[in-house]
């Protein structure tokens, strides 16, 4: 059932390139520059006229869901703000029909997240959902919605679900920005032919599994980990930290990497790895010069590059290359590397990877 692997989180890592095709299989005709999403298409004008887009979800759909504030913000021009679905449901948050409320949860069970959905409605917001199990609880509380095709994810750490959700996000986010005018039909085909590019360099990108795991070796007994990223890649960096707080029981931190010396960078020191994420566009000198910092106080530096990167490659301690994509497609492909990182320190600890303890699938209780 595992498919010859020796784990269902490894499984579905390596699942990743059919799910985000399952994902946006006859959704988008590149060629033509066409996204068709009946949950979009049917509420059309709700969406084009909603004076705000606020994104409510928990862990790693909360992640997908700050990907998405910056998918929609950038192509779309809507105003979103993201919030943890448990704070959102108490704090009398001031909601009206011309919010529209996106629920995104892989189970569609999630107990703080259908509250905060019952909430939204009731004070007469759109809700729309991005949920992965079909029927699930919050699949049938929202008003519209779009599935993630990722498949049945059994490792408790998600993976492909995380991905897939970025990628009906930015479907999303494209087809409204291509309806509001901000997107040309010419632009949208060519996002729309880069979008159908990601699965083979995902899958390029599960081949250099050994070079992860060589590194998951040296640093696999760090006390303390932080992950930095920048704009689309700052999530990413949340996301990164999660996995391995989550499976290897490994203290871990995302922060926009120029937060930094607002705080975390009074940790550095030599027992310190640090996984910067620099594509190469995305502020890349700006992530550079807080390498250049991490460097000068003895931090061990593990980057993620665009292929064929230099600048990086001359002060990191180790890099992971990934292909050249558009910028606010790079998080499809950071993520890769990251979760095979955490997935390979969490065996050569000998943790129990598909069911870390403390942790459950899906979180019915609040
Ligand atoms: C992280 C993880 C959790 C879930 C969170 C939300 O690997 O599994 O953080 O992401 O409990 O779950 P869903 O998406 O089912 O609402």
């Amino acid at each position: 059932e595992k498919g010859g692997y020796d784990h269902f989180m490894l499984k579905e890592i390596h699942e990743q390139p059919k799910a985000i095709v399952d994902t946006y299989r006859g959704r988008m005709l590149p060629d033509e520059g066409i996204i068709r999403m009946a949950g979009i298409d049917n509420h059309m004008n709700k969406f084009l006229n909603a004076e705000r887009i606020i994104i409510v979800a928990c862990g790693t759909s909360w992640h997908a869901g700050l990907v998405g504030e910056y998918l929609i913000e950038e192509f779309a021009r809507i105003p979103v703000e993201v919030e943890y679905a448990s704070e959102f449901r108490y704090r009398n948050p001031i909601v009206t029909s011309k919010d529209i409320v996106i629920a995104i949860s892989q189970s569609g069970e999630t107990a703080d997240t259908l509250a905060a959905i019952k909430l939204a409605k009731s004070k007469g917001a759109f809700v729309f959902g991005v949920c992965n199990v079909v029927g699930s609880s919050i699949a049938r509380e929202t008003d519209a919605g779009a599935y993630t095709h990722a498949g049945p994810e059994i490792g408790v750490a998600s993976t492909k679900a995380f991905t897939t959700q970025i990628t009906v996000l930015s479907l999303i986010a494209l087809k409204l920005a291509s309806k509001k005018g901000e997107l040309s039909k010419s632009d949208l085909r060519t996002y729309l032919q880069k979008m159908q590019l990601i699965p083979t360099k995902v899958e390029a990108l599960l081949k250099i599994d050994n070079k992860v795991k060589e590194i998951a070796a040296v640093y696999k007994n760090a006390k303390n980990c932080l992950y930095l990223g920048r704009g689309f890649n700052f999530p990413v960096a949340l996301e990164g930290a999660l996995k391995l707080k989550e499976i290897s029981y490994i203290h871990a931190e995302g922060y926009p990497a120029a937060e930094m010396k607002h705080g975390p960078i009074a940790l550095i020191d030599e027992n310190m790895p640090i996984f910067v994420i620099a594509t190469n566009k995305g502020h890349y000198e700006k992530v550079v010069s807080n390498i250049q910092e991490i460097k000068s106080r003895a931090g061990k530096i593990i980057a993620i590059v665009t292929e064929g990167d230099t600048q990086v490659k001359e002060i990191a301690d180790h890099v992971i290359e990934i292909p050249e994509t558009e910028e606010a497609f790079t998080p499809l492909l950071t993520t890769i590397p990251l979760q095979l990182l955490s997935y390979h320190i969490a065996v050569m600890l000998g943790k129990n990877v598909d069911q870390p303890r403390n942790l459950a699938k899906s979180v019915t209780v609040e």
